[in-house]
């Protein structure tokens, strides 16, 4: 019986009751008054601060990465010194200065020098994580035995962040990664702590869609652009129901290119929540933000090294139907599931789950709900197709895709119609 794999929701998921018009319901929020706290404490602060402060926390990430590997890192400090001198700090607004000080990874908000638009840094190595792999590794002689122990040591941690399918091409894929990086230690030690640093690069080359640009790492730190406001932010805000429609269809298109993936690895988001995906108000894009929690599965069997026949499993060209694990407010999956089919419709359950409800089921609290009455009374075909693909019982939904493009033509003509 494969072992269900439990997602912890992003601590920030709070799903929010949509568009309040009460002022009093508004200052009811509950975070309210941490916000005010904090932002009052950044304005207090921040005139002591100075940029080389700022960056002083750059160098600070960096040094206790190279400390972690030296040999991962400290032969290219130089580089690091350059990429941070090039970063210029910007105070960001109420929610990005929070973020700043609470989120899980550290990060920052500005501009680098030499690139159009704002950037973000996102530094993700937690010390207690670090400290845990170095207590796994223990003690090594040789680069070729540190090698040798990571690997032992990705195969056998049960993480909730990233996970590779098939065990006979894991070496294959890491060393295409590790044109990314200086070594396959280094490459190693990405997936371990934060995988995004090492998936961005070569999502970017190969020109996935509706992910954030690289512009480079140091250490744990990623530099990447930024890409706008969370959907939980947009969504606290009054904003008009035909947004929401043109953000929805935005991001239908965006889960099915993701499905397609790279260079035949399906990617599969396993904490695809409204905090991880941003919206730029000025271009209508979405992006995924947040490439950690990521299954890759392998889609190509004829990847496998010449000296070797392996068979894909019975199942592996049916589509993979992901059916609800009940978990109240998380989300739960099975690797093998994924990993035994040549495609899943899992990252399509998670848009159409986020459209219509939150983690807790409750239909009331989609990105989408509540649906205005006039568009529910000319349009109900939006309101069943968004329950079909997240419910998707065989005797109405063969097949998730093909109901999430019925759905995306439906959000089309409401579209027009608003448009007309
Ligand atoms: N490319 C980006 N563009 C805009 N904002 C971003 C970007 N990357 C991160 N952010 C902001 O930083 C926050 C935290 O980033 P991220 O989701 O990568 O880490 P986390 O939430 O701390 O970790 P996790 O989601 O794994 O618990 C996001 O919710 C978002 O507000
Ligand atoms: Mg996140």
């Amino acid at each position: 019986m494969p072992k269900k794999r439990m997602v912890k929701p992003s601590p920030r998921f709070t799903p929010v009751v949509e568009r309040q018009s009460n002022p009093f319901e508004n200052i009811r929020n509950r975070y309210f008054h941490v916000k005010i706290l904090f932002y009052l404490a950044i304005c207090l602060r921040y005139p002591i601060d100075n940029y080389d402060q700022e960056r002083g926390k750059l160098q600070k990430y960096f040094a206790i990465d190279a400390a972690f590997c030296p040999e991962c890192f400290l032969p290219k400090s130089n580089m690091c010194v350059a990429l941070e001198s090039r970063f210029e700090f910007e105070l960001g607004d109420l929610v990005e200065v929070v973020n700043t000080l609470i989120g899980v990874k550290k990060v920052h908000y500005g501009k680098l020098k030499g690139v159009e638009g704002k950037a973000v840094v996102k530094h993700a190595a937690r010390e207690r994580v670090l400290e845990q792999i170095k207590a796994e590794i223990g003690e090594v002689n040789s680069p070729a035995e540190l090698d040798g122990r990571l690997y032992k040591l990705f195969l056998k941690r049960d993480r909730v962040g990233f996970y590779f399918c098939r065990q006979s091409t894991l070496n294959m894929f890491v060393k295409g990664l590790t044109n990314y990086t200086r070594s396959r230690i280094e490459t190693w030690m990405h997936l371990l702590v934060n995988a995004e640093t090492i998936l961005l690069p070569v999502m970017n080359k190969f020109s996935v869609m509706a992910v954030p640009t690289y512009y480079g790492h140091c250490g744990f730190t990623i530099y990447e652009s930024y890409n706008g406001i969370t959907l939980a932010e947009v969504n606290k805000r009054k904003i008009s129901y035909y947004q929401r429609l043109q953000i929805a269809l935005r991001l239908l298109f965006a889960t099915s290119a993701l499905t397609d993936g790279f260079d035949n690895y399906r990617v599969y988001l396993t904490d695809l929540t409204l905090d991880n995906v941003v919206y730029d108000e000025k271009t209508g894009n979405v992006t995924f933000i947040d490439l950690d929690s990521v299954v890759i599965v392998d889609g190509d069997y004829n990847r496998t090294a010449a000296t070797m026949v392996e068979e894909p499993p019975d199942r592996w060209w049916a589509i993979h139907k992901y059916e609800k694990i009940p978990c109240k407010g998380c989300f739960a999956y099975t690797k093998h599931d994924l990993c035994s089919h040549y495609q899943s419709d899992i990252n399509m359950f998670s848009v159409c789950q986020l459209l219509n409800e939150d983690l807790y089921g409750d239909q009331t609290k989609g990105f989408l709900k509540p649906i205005p009455r006039f568009i529910d009374i000319t349009f109900p075909a939006l309101r069943s197709k968004l329950l079909q693909c997240v419910r998707c019982q065989d005797i109405l939904c063969d097949n998730r895709f093909y109901i999430s493009i019925q759905l995306a033509q439906e959000i089309a003509r409401i579209i027009k119609y608003f448009e007309s």
